[in-house]
Parts: structure tokens; sequence; C-alpha cells
């Protein structure tokens, strides 16, 4: 079954129809979700739903445009909420550049101290990076994330940068921006990334895919992804669903026969 592995089911837009959506997703083939907090009401609220729903796990952590609400209470109150029992990662954090705000300096700082939790946790990384390529690296590689693991969540860089995260051993995550007519640069990238490390997401509500563009995203909308990425790699709908479950089960060590990392 498809394994979606980053939305954001506690985010307001579902608080009108988040039980009726979620119960509805097994009937639709999805079968596993990893909600990924953004801050850390959203990353008490994905444990909540990760206890709730057998299907959720979670990540907790706080998104690069929300770190200016960390502190060092905040932060403890991360790494206990990394002890729970299906909570699965660290993330998603990073650096965004888009808008001015947080300042960059605040930034590295929050991730730099995410990544280190995620190196004492024991867990892996669900990184954001949006217009900071070279920040992102450098702070990665100093921070030696290779020992850390993890996933490039909505990937959306070139094929050279996808070369520096695969010399990382990380995972991409591979979103709705794939069915965008111009996605050139993120298509050629997908069909150099190997099967074996690209992941399904959606980052629900946001990002629907083609045909629903602008609306709200849903992991209901994750086969039209896994079409794309189909016709890209030249392999089975089946196949690309397959391969992407047992990718993201192998990454969040979610059976006992796949914790080979
Ligand atoms: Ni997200």
């Amino acid at each position: 079954m498809i394994f979606e592995s980053h939305a954001h089911y506690d985010d307001e837009d579902f608080d009108k129809d988040r039980e009726e959506l979620l119960g509805s997703l097994a009937e639709h083939g999805i079968g596993t979700v990893i909600n990924i907090g953004a801050s850390i009401a959203g990353s008490e609220m994905t444990v909540e739903l990760s206890e709730r729903y057998p299907f959720v796990y979670g990540a907790v952590g706080v998104h690069p445009s929300e770190v200016e609400e960390l502190t060092e209470e905040g932060l403890a109150r991360l790494q206990s909420l990394c002890g729970r029992e299906k909570i699965v990662a660290v993330g998603e954090i990073g650096l965004d550049y888009h808008y001015p705000e947080p300042a960059v300096l605040v930034q590295k700082e929050w991730f730099e101290r995410q990544l280190e939790l995620a190196r004492e946790v024991k867990l892996p990384v669900i990184i954001h990076s949006r217009e900071a390529a070279k920040d992102t690296l450098d702070i990665m590689k100093a921070h030696r994330a290779e020992e850390i693991g993890g996933v490039i969540h909505c990937f959306s860089y070139a094929k050279e940068m996808a070369k520096e995260y695969l010399d990382m051993d990380y995972y991409f995550g591979i979103g709705g921006v794939i069915t965008f007519k111009n996605a050139k640069k993120l298509k050629e990238a997908v069909q150099y990334i190997p099967m074996d490390r690209i992941l399904l997401e959606t980052d629900s509500p946001y990002l629907s895919p083609e045909p629903h563009r602008g609306e709200r995203n849903s992991s209901l909308n994750l086969p039209y992804v896994a079409e794309v990425i189909s016709e890209l790699k030249g392999i089975s709908y089946e196949e690309v669903v397959e391969i992407t479950e047992r990718n993201a089960r192998r990454l969040f060590h979610l059976t006992d026969q796949l914790q080979e990392k």
C-alpha cells in the first residue's frame, strides 16, 4: 500500500473533516502516514494523532519558518517527545530563505541544534530546504549528517545537488511538484535518483498535484505522483508504490525484517 511520508494532518485546514478523511485513507490504498510536526504545538498534536490512529507515525521538530518560538525549554520538550513510541524522526527542520524572516543566523542555529538532537535520540531527520541549497549542505556536512540519515523533503533542486545528498545516503521526498508542467529540472533529477532512494509524500495540506493544483492537498492525491514517477522511471505504478513503501520502512525502521540500516 501507499506510504505517505510527509503530511501535516494537525493543520487547521483539516479541523472540519480530519477524522473522516483519515478514516477513509485505507480504502483508497494509503497504508501508512508519517505526520510531520512544524512547531511545538504541531509536534504535540502529531504525538496525539500517532496514538489515536494505528497507521499514523510521527516526526517532531520545528520548521525553519517557526524557529523563533524555540527556546532551551522548547528543545527539551522536543527531546522528550522523541521518546514516544511512534515517533520515528526529527523534523521538519532546515533552512528556508524564501522570506526574510526568521534571520539566517537564527535559522542556522536551530537547524544545527535539532540535527544534534536527532543524533542524540538516534532518529533520522526530515530536512526542509528552500532557496538555501549551499547553506543546508554545508551545515549537514559540518554535522556529519550522513551518520544521522534522513530524507530531503520536497526535493526541488537539480541533479547536481541530488548527487551530493546521494553521497550522504539520503532519501528524496517527491510530491505534487513533480506533476507540474514546469518541473523540468526536478523530473531530470528524479530520473537520475535511484529508485531505492525515493519516498512518496504530499506535504498536505500544501502542494497539491495536477489536476488538483491550488486545492487543499491530502494523501488521496498520491496516485498522481506515483503515476508520474512510474512514467519517468519506466516501471509500473505498482512497482513505484511497493518500492517507495519499502524505502520508507527501511528509513523509519518500521518492521523488524527491514531493519538493515
Ligand atoms: Ni512539510
